[in-house]
This record gives C-alpha cells, sequence and structure tokens, in this order.
C-alpha cells in the first residue's frame, strides 16, 4: 500500500532529478521498488514513497543535494537503515531520500578521552565490532541494528538506557547540514560545555526536520571488568514492576532491567527458539567488578524474593547471556510469531518511576477488556514499556478498537506526567499528542525554532511539528 498525500511539484521533482542524475549517474535510483524501501515499512503506518533516492559519499555530496532540492523547494528525507517505527522516513509531500549507506566509516577513535568520531550510516553493532579490541564499547541499543544517525535523530535508548542514559547522553557533537546548504557543527569534542545554547541536543530528536546529521561525535563506555546477567520470573507483571521500582528506588546501579509479559516470552521462544517458562519476567544486567556484580544480583534476588518472584538464575558466562540479549533485541519483531499476518502498531509510553506499575496495571487491565493481541516488553528501569499491538489492517472494527486503546494508553502516561514516547520518536504517528504532552507555547517554541532553521519546509516536512 503506498499513497502520495500532500502536495508536489512534478516540474520541481523531475528538474530536481536531472540535477541529481547529472552529478550522482547511478547513485541516483528512482525504481518503484527502491523507493518503497525508502518509506515506512515497519508498522501499520502507511508507506509514502520518495520521489527519488540517492547515496552521498560525503558532508559536500549532501550539502549539494541539499543545494539542489532547496533551490527547487523540494523535501529532502535523511535515511539510515528504516527501522524507525513512527513513519519517519516517509514522503508525504515526495522528495528525494538520502541514504547513507555509503557514509558508514569510522572516522576516529580516542580511547584516551573515550570518545569516537563516526559517519552516520555505520550501525550500533558495526561501531561496537570495530571497538571490540579497544576497552571501549558504545552502550546504547534500540531493538534493531539502526545506523547511528538515525539513532541520533530519533534520540533513541534501549536496554542500557537505565545505566548508560540515551542518545541525548551519549552524543557530545555534531556536524550537521543546514537547509542552506551550510555546515554546523554544534560543539567541540570537550566533555562539558556552557558555550551557548545547546544546539547539540536540539539536533539530536530532531528527526531531520532542522538539519541533516553528516557526523557525529560520540561518548564511549570504558568494558566492564565484570558482567553479571540473567532471568527472574515472577507471579505477575505487577511484580516484575515493583521489584524494578525497588531496584532503582534503592540505587542499585543496574544496568538492564527489561520487562516481558507470558505473552512476550512466548513469542520470544518461538522466534528465537528458546524454552523459557511462559510467565512475566525481568531480564536483568548487572556491570562492575566481581565482587560488585555479585553483591548486586544478590540484592535484586532478595527483592524478587520479597515479591514472590524468583529464583534469580545469574551468570557470568558471556554465550548464555548473549543469547538471552539477542532474543530481547527481537523481541517487537517476534511478536509477529503470534498473528501471523497482523500489522504491528508499537507503543510507547514513559512515566516517572514510581507511577510504572500503576501505568502498567492500568494499561493491561484496558487490554484484556479491548481483546486485543497486545505482549508487553519494556525497558522498566526508566519506567518506558512498550505494547505491540497485532492488529489486522483489514479490519476496521478492530483498527478502531486498537486506536482507540493507544489513545487512552497516551492520555493515562500523560496523567502521570509522562510521555507519548519515551525513545521512539514523533514521527507521523505521535504528532497529535504533542501539544497535550507539551502545552501551546512549547510547540510554538518548536515552531519558530523549526522556521527559522527551515524557512522553507524542506527538512523531512510533515513529522513532529
Ligand atoms: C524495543 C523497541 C521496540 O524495545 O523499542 O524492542
Ligand atoms: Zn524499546
Amino acid at each position: 500500500m503506498s499513497s502520495d498525500s500532500g502536495t508536489r511539484d512534478p516540474k520541481a521533482i523531475a528538474q530536481v532529478k536531472a540535477a541529481l542524475a547529472a552529478k550522482f549517474g547511478n547513485r541516483l535510483v528512482t525504481s518503484l521498488a527502491v523507493r518503497q524501501q525508502h518509506a515506512n515499512t515497519i508498522t501499520w503506518i502507511e508507506n509514502q514513497p520518495p520521489d527519488a533516492v540517492v547515496y552521498p559519499q560525503s558532508t559536500e555530496e549532501v550539502q549539494d543535494i541539499v543545494r539542489i532540492c532547496s533551490s527547487h523547494r523540494v523535501p529532502v528525507i535523511p535515511f539510515g537503515t528504516g527501522t524507525s517505527l513512527e513513519g519517519h522516513v516517509n514522503a508525504p509531500f515526495g522528495g528525494v531520500s538520502i541514504d547513507f549507506r555509503d557514509m558508514n566509516q569510522v572516522l576516529a577513535v580516542h580511547p584516551e578521552d573515550l570518545d569516537c568520531v563516526i559517519q552516520p550510516g555505520l550501525t550500533r553493532k558495526a561501531l561496537n565490532e570495530y571497538l571490540r579490541d579497544q576497552g571501549v564499547f558504545f552502550p546504547i541499543d534500540p531493538g534493531a541494528d539502526a545506523s547511528l544517525g538515525g539513532m541520533a535523530s530519533t534520540r533513541a535508548s534501549g536496554t542500557n538506557a537505565v545505566r548508560y542514559g540515551t542518545m541525548k547522553d551519549n552524543v557530545l557533537a555534531l556536524k550537521v547540514v543546514l537547509a542552506n546548504g551550510e555546515v554546523m557543527s554544534t560543539a567541540r569534542r570537550a566533555k562539558k560545555t556552557s558555550a551557548g545554547y545547546d544546539l547539540t541536543r536540539l539536533i539530536v530528536g530532531a528527526e531531520g526536520t532542522l538539519g541533516i546529521i553528516t557526523e557525529l561525535t560520540l561518548r564511549l563506555s570504558g568494558i566492564p571488568e565484570a558482567i553479571s546477567g540473567g532471568i527472574c520470573p515472577f507471579p505477575s507483571v505487577d511484580a516484575c514492576c515493583k521489584a524494578a521500582i525497588q531496584t532503582i528506588q534503592t540505587g542499585i546501579p543496574v544496568a538492564r532491567i527489561e520487562l516481558l509479559d507470558a505473552l512476550q516470552v512466548r513469542a520470544v521462544n518461538l522466534y528465537s527458539k528458546l524454552t523459557l517458562r511462559e510467565t512475566p519476567m525481568l531480564f536483568l544486567e548487572f556491570h562492575g567488578t566481581e565482587g560488585s556484580v555479585a553483591e548486586q544480583s544478590e540484592r535484586f534476588g532478595e527483592i524478587a524474593e520479597e515479591l514472590g518472584g524468583g529464583p534469580f538464575e545469574w551468570t557470568l558466562r558471556p554465550e548464555e547471556r548473549t543469547k538471552l540479549w539477542e532474543a530481547r533485541h527481537n523481541a517487537a519483531f517476534s511478536t509477529f510469531t503470534l498473528r501471523p499476518g497482523s500489522s504491528m502498531i508499537p507503543t510507547d509510553v514513559c512515566v516517572p518511576i514510581s507511577r510504572l506499575a500503576e501505568c502498567v496495571a492500568e494499561t493491561q487491565a484496558d487490554i484484556a477488556e479491548s481483546g486485543l493481541i497486545a505482549p508487553i516488553v519494556g525497558h522498566v528501569g526508566d519506567g518506558n514499556f512498550h505494547l505491540t499491538l497485532l492488529v489486522d489492517m483489514n479490519d476496521p472494527e478492530e483498527i478502531k478498537v486498537a486506536k482507540a486503546f493507544n489513545e487512552r494508553l497516551v492520555q493515562r502516561a500523560l496523567a502521570m506526567d509522562g510521555t507519548c514516547t519515551g525513545e521512539h520518536g514523533v514521527g507521523q504517528g505521535k504528532m497529535k499528542y504533542l501539544e497535550a504532552e507539551h502545552g501551546l507555547p512549547a510547540l510554538e517554541a518548536m515552531r519558530a525554532v523549526k522556521r527559522a532553521l527551515d524557512p522553507d519546509g524542506i527538512m523531512n516536512p510533515g513529522k513532529i511539528v
């Protein structure tokens, strides 16, 4: 299913395609199949392909693309691996998708400063593969093997965020091509700065609507001396949430604490060929010295036991842990095994940790009443959880029920001082919630920034504001 919603200027697009073809040759692609692959393919949001896809090899080439497009007022949409979940890469007004496939190099590693400089098309796994022998790693790990440019653009996080923060905490500086074709550097490599507005954090999470990231300086972390991890079953999702809350509130520096409900465990078993008990559980990991991870693991085990959970079986062996975390990273995709042929509506609310159990309990009651198939997985140490609503797009009644459920979920999170999206971003899917979340003055401030940096509205239009 594809559509061309919004207005397009066919003459301007033809001129842009001709100018780009002259410059990029076969690095400009206009076949329908490739264009469709560069629009949303993963979730229920419809596929809105761009008019062309171009593969630059340098910041200068990105500048050329932006200058050509801007002189004809044709949109540009940056593209990493296409794993965003809210229609971020769709082209509702047409335009040119800039695919960073060929800009995937590590430019510098400074282990002595715990940072590195990379190109935006590099994926998180490729970076860690590159860093493997240097005693450092990059901790941010959304489910997919996403590109780091895309992760910065959506302000992604993942399972390690409870200990290491999100992209907002781990991007030190960016090089950004602005709508006028100029290149802006947002900061130096210094670990901290008070020199003016924080343009790095403005661009992180801007989803390509203010400029196009062509280089990132990332903060790295030392590989811990010891890692312990394992799974802990609980009698209920509520007990899982309470254990997560107590773990955080008592200050155990847990590195990962991830909730899976029984249905999600079934999906993970089916997809990743595991034989986990199909009961609510937490996946956990602790980082430190051998002594400190043992102590953290034991303290967590006591919390679990008090809540009727456990036993917490943990290990220092890497092979077993790797298998578990791989299964966790594939959790969202594994849900299709529960209802083959369905489409996915992902949700992503995040609430203050003290409200987590309440928010999840009310949401579980709501799922039961709605009759939806919706496994739960969550970064519960951050108060962030996802439901994957598995819906039949050919059943309008079911879509209506799912949409109404989604609205109630967001309202519930906002009422608890939470957010409609903890880590996936706004894209097209969450735009309608921003006013309720931020209020009009904040939304107007965002729009003013957008107008100032992108007066013709060519940078990934139809997203966020
Ligand atoms: C995850 C993605 C869906 O947590 O955010 O797996
Ligand atoms: Zn997630």
